[in-house]
């Protein structure tokens, strides 16, 4: 198949991107490289523009005979989201839906989204079925909503035909060592506790002790960006079979604690990590565990690496044999 994927060259796009190749499928990637790294994406043709120049997308639809769209361009913090909506609702919706007028203009008929768990907010039920109400507690929850609404309206109207796939917690990286995640400035418990370890930075604060939790600290769903990058190549397969549109949660069913984590990471490491205790960051719930049935029932998709150790082992290769990301 041919494959435009925008932002292949971030964190889940360039696994992606590396899944769909192994899979013999022809990708380009569009990329600002306001977040993603050139070397992510290392003998893959990378065309650095915005999903928004609709000229460019028209261009290399062309050129490319795309059949196919892998969206993952987007501004993806809770919290700066939070301070800068404006950035957001411009990246994430108008964007996308620059995206998604031009798909239908030019006639390329099959998106895989790149979703999210914020999208449900405040969970209502442990784990999250994919029909929980949609009710995003941040702007940055709003738009990835906002542009499932408007993929959901345009394929009725253009014969758009779209997997959602909403994320838990990404994390890990590819078991080579060779690709991981590189954020500046980085948020993510994972590569926080594993930067800590490496004496990156001084140590590692804990958000939060008080939740109802059972060790007082927020749970999550982790799950391996390579099984992430094989959920995307399942619903490209489905799509081209002739699927309908439809959403799909990706986790691995088991929460862990902000504490089993860092646990599990000092297992890892062979080494304690300093913390220290800080009060909540504003808007993480309590506990976000997934309901994947769904995907594993329709597309066969079964995690390879459901275990937190094995997860936070691929991410301290990366992380241990790459301290600096991928340089500048
Ligand atoms: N945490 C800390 N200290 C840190 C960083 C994180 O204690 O320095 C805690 C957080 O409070 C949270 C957990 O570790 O309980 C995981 O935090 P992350 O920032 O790694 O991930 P989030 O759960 O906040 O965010 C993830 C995705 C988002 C998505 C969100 C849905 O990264 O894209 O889940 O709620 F929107």
């Amino acid at each position: 198949m041919n494959i435009l994927v925008t932002g292949g060259a971030g964190y889940i796009g360039s696994h992606t991107v590396l899944e769909l190749v192994k899979r013999g499928h022809r990708v380009v990637v569009l990329d600002n490289l306001s977040k993603g790294h050139r070397a992510a994406v290392r003998g893959i043709e990378l065309v650095q523009g915005e999903t928004g120049d609709t000229a460019l997308l028209k261009e290399l639809f062309e050129k490319h005979k795309v059949e196919a769209v892998v969206h993952f361009a987007a501004s993806s913090l809770v919290g700066e989201s939070v301070r800068q909506p404006a950035g957001y609702y411009h990246n994430n919706v108008v964007k996308g839906l620059a995206l998604l007028d031009t798909m239908a203009e030019s006639g390329v008929g099959r998106l895989v989204f790149s979703s999210t768990a914020a999208v449900y907010g405040e969970p209502l039920e442990v784990p999250i079925p994919e029909k929980h109400p949609t009710v995003p507690t941040n702007p940055y929850g709003a738009t990835k909503l906002a542009l499932e609404g408007a993929m959901r309206w345009y394929g009725g109207a253009y014969g758009l035909r779209f997997a959602s796939l909403r994320y838990f917690n990404a994390a890990g990286a590819d078991p080579s060592g060779a690709i991981g995640e590189d954020h500046d400035p980085e948020t993510h418990l994972i590569p926080l506790v594993l930067k800590s370890a490496l004496g990156l930075i001084p140590h590692l604060e804990i958000y939060g002790t008080d939740y109802p939790t059972s060790d007082g600290t927020c749970v999550r769903d982790y799950i391996h960006v390579s099984d992430l990058a094989t959920a995307h190549a399942l619903a490209l397969d489905a799509l081209a079979a002739g699927s309908p549109s439809t959403v799909y949660n990706l986790g691995n069913g088991n929460g862990y604690s902000v504490l089993e984590v860092i646990k599990t990471a000092e297992e890892v490491v062979g080494r304690p990590i300093k913390v220290k205790y800080g009060p909540r960051r504003p808007g993480d719930p309590a506990a976000l565990v997934a309901g994947s049935g769904k995907i594993m029932d329709e597309l066969g998709w079964q995690p390879r690496f459901a275990d937190l150790k094995m997860i936070i082992e691929t991410a301290w290769r990366w992380h241990s044999g790459h301290p600096a990301g991928f340089g500048k």
